[in-house]
């Protein structure tokens, strides 16, 4: 599933992105750039990134 249409990210990148060391969505979000075009994709982001994180 797309979270971020304008960057192209989805929902596994954000767990990718956990599983490889980013700890937060700040870093996350540094990571892949996301939220950086219209924003957004910012909330769902975040939440997936909540999620991911529980339950690693
Ligand atoms: Fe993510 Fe636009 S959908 S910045």
């Amino acid at each position: 599933m797309y979270v971020c249409l304008c960057q192209g990210i989805t929902d596994k990148d954000i767990r990718d992105a956990i599983n490889s060391g980013c700890s937060s969505y700040k870093e996350v979000r540094a990571a892949l750039n996301i939220a950086s075009q219209c924003g957004k994709c910012g909330c769902l982001a975040k939440q997936i990134t909540k999620e991911s994180m529980v339950e690693a």
